[in-house]
């Protein structure tokens, strides 16, 4: 076998294999709930193609849709990705404002197909301090997509975690302080209430792509027992192999929570 023929070949069988792979990760026992995803890496994909740093985010949304559809496939119920942190602000404007942007690209591109799809879409963070185009696609692709009860994509941006605990606290003085609260009602359960992801839970399985190994101030609260899945490709070049194999890899670890 040659040349045309052996490159059918080749891209058929593989084709299949990652299906056979998609349908043994979908029957087991244990699927994530709830998948993290830091997207790192975009600057550096488009500096490696000598391209402004803007074309590595716009091949970062392409990643960020594609990945939304396995997650939807193989059962995930909540993918949250970290597409925008309150540090962020501190880019050039240009990648500022092309950032801000992005929700409404991405939105305009592909909202017709998460509510075919059946995706539900929420944002998480400061929607505030966003310009108000921003706000309102983020809100329209919300109320498009409120009664959808397939994946839930959780869009974190304006995000930042210490922010977010510190607003909770504030909440929870403020209620104490006027009765709604008693002091001794203060538990882990009471503390997860107060904060941005109390209606969605902790993730189970947390990403991050480009070789870089930290939490950048990302659900600092939330991933306490979370399993964490690193690899070194970069977020424009993350694909479906690299999210099946870190499903795979979590469905291996045992999770004691502390216990034996
Ligand atoms: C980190 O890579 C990536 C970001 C700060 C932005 C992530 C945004 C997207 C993937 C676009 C999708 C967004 C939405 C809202 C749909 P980096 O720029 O820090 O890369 P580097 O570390 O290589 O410079």
């Amino acid at each position: 076998m040659k040349g045309f023929w052996k490159r059918w070949f080749k891209s058929n069988a593989s084709a299949d294999i990652d299906d056979t792979k998609i349908d043994s990760i979908k029957n087991s026992a244990i699927i994530p709930e709830h998948v993290a995803i830091i997207m790192d890496g975009n600057g550096r994909w488009a500096k490696q193609r000598s391209l402004p740093r803007i074309a590595g985010h716009r091949e970062g949304i392409k990643t960020l849709r594609k990945t939304t559809k396995l997650a939807n496939e193989i059962g995930v119920k909540t993918l949250t990705v970290y597409a925008f942190s309150t540090e962020n602000w501190k880019r050039p404007e240009k990648e500022v404002a092309f950032l801000m942007k992005a929700p409404i690209e991405f939105l305009d591109t592909f909202l017709p197909e998460l509510i075919e799809e059946n995706v539900k879409v929420n944002i998480m963070g400061d929607t505030e301090a966003l310009p108000h185009h921003t706000r309102k696609a983020v809100e329209k692709a919300m109320k498009d997509t409120e009664h959808n009860d397939g994946l839930l994509l959780n869009l974190a941006f304006n995000y930042g975690s210490r922010a977010e605990i510190i607003q909770a606290v504030e909440k929870i003085a403020h209620d104490a302080r006027t009765g709604k609260l008693k002091h001794e009602e203060i538990s882990e359960e009471l503390f997860s209430s107060y904060l941005m992801t109390s209606q969605i839970g902790d993730p189970d399985l947390l990403i991050r792509t480009s070789g870089e190994i930290r939490l950048s101030n990302f659900m600092l609260w939330q991933l306490a027992y979370t399993e964490f899945w690193f690899t070194d490709v970069l977020w424009p070049d993350f694909s479906e192999k690299e999210f099946l194999e870190a499903i795979e890899v979590y469905q291996k670890r045992s999770r004691r929570y502390g216990g034996l």
